[in-house]
């Protein structure tokens, strides 16, 4: 590769992408990012300068987009596209930029890499699938249906299917890869292991919601870019990836290690209100990538990855603290 574009590149998993690639190689990025809530400026910045250009836009705005897909010409050029709305609670309580980040800034790369004949790679979640029952035996392949279940994941799956249609109506040099939840550095207050350990690190209180049954499938995001990565450089065109690490854990089980990890009582957390629509179960069978592709998870304990993801929040709360009270005001208003 020579040179990236990269949308959603000041986000949690964008931003790792983004470092993973200039720490490794010589390709050159420019992130194209809202900076909404979610992005983090100081994530992007301290790269090379000269390697990593920030360019401050909407996804949905063609204009921009194209401007920038124009310049991505070569065999070796490609875009990458993480923008997105991407938390659940906040589609329950106002899907609309969910829809419109989401789908039409979707559509949006498409018409441009369509135009120019530039590559794509469309990052996407297993959450498009819907849920698993807990005693399913079965694994989310890439053979299985779509069945989304809220408005983040159906818009999603509406994304997924702009991106396979492109493909096969217009030739679109596109892959897709579904992964599973992701967690280390970077990753919002707003979401669950990172909210759980701030909320020790600040003296409050660690909140699970329901009875914490619910299983999610957990990947470091360092592994889920070396992945995107691999793709880039050998994946066929028009085929999607699933990525996973073998992390399956109930949403207890993570309370309990959170707890444990940060030398406190591991059953002292609070049951909250349950999300509505609360999938049950997420797992991901990623065969096709690790044997056509010959990826690997760099990191195969959970446990040891969540420590370094507790330090890395020790270490970094000039980053997370001006943005925890807005957003335990706002669980709190929702009895979360
Ligand atoms: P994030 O919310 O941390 O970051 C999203 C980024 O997109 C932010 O920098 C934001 O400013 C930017 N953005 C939002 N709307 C935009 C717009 N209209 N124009 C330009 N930029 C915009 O999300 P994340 O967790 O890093 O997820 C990145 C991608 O990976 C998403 O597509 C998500 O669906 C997918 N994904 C996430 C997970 C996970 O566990 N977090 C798992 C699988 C797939
Ligand atoms: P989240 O990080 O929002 O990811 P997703 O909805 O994409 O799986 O939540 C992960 C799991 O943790 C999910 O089952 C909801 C649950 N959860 C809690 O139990 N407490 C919390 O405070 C949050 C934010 C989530």
């Amino acid at each position: 590769m020579d040179r990236l574009l990269v949308t959603g590149g000041a986000g949690f998993i964008g931003s790792n992408f983004v470092r993973f690639v200039v720490e490794r190689t010589d390709v050159r990025v420019v992130v194209l990012d809202k900076l909404t809530y979610a992005a983090s400026r100081e994530a992007v910045e301290g790269l090379p300068s000269g390697r990593v250009e920030l360019v401050v836009g909407d996804v949905c705005d063609a204009a921009v987009v194209g401007g920038l897909v124009a310049g991505l010409r070569g065999e070796g050029d490609a875009v990458v596209h993480f923008a997105a709305e991407s938390h659940n609670d906040n589609s329950l309580r106002d899907p609309s930029p969910f829809v419109q980040t989401n789908i039409v800034g979707t559509f949006t790369v498409l018409e441009a890499v369509r135009r120019h004949g530039v590559r794509m790679h469309h990052v996407s979640t297993d959450e498009v699938y819907g849920d698993l029952e807990l005693d399913d035996p079965g694994r989310f392949s890439e053979a299985t249906a779509y069945n989304p279940s809220s408005p983040y994941s159906a818009s999603k799956a509406g994304a997924d299917h702009l991106v396979r249609a492109w493909v096969r109506s217009f030739g679109v040099r596109a892959t897709l890869s579904n992964c599973s939840n992701n967690y280390g550095p970077w990753q919002h207050v707003e979401k669950f292991i990172p909210r759980q350990i701030t909320n020790v690190l600040d003296g409050g209180r660690v909140r699970l919601y329901g009875a914490g049954a619910n299983v999610r499938d957990w990947i470091h995001a360092e592994d889920h870019s070396s992945a995107v990565w691999t793709i880039l450089e050998k994946g066929r065109v028009g085929q999607t990836y699933l990525v996973g690490a073998d992390g399956e854990r109930s949403n207890l089980e993570v309370v309990r290690l959170v707890l444990q990890l940060m030398g406190r009582d591991p059953g002292d957390f609070d049951q909250v209100t349950d999300r509505a629509g609360h999938d049950l179960r997420y797992a991901i069978d990623s065969t096709k990538l690790r044997t056509e592709l010959g990826w690997e998870p760099a990191y195969t304990s959970f446990e040891e990855g969540l420590a370094r993801t507790v330090e890395w929040y020790r270490a970094h709360a000039d980053w997370w603290r001006p943005k925890k009270a807005a957003i335990e005001a706002a669980y709190a208003a929702k009895g979360q």
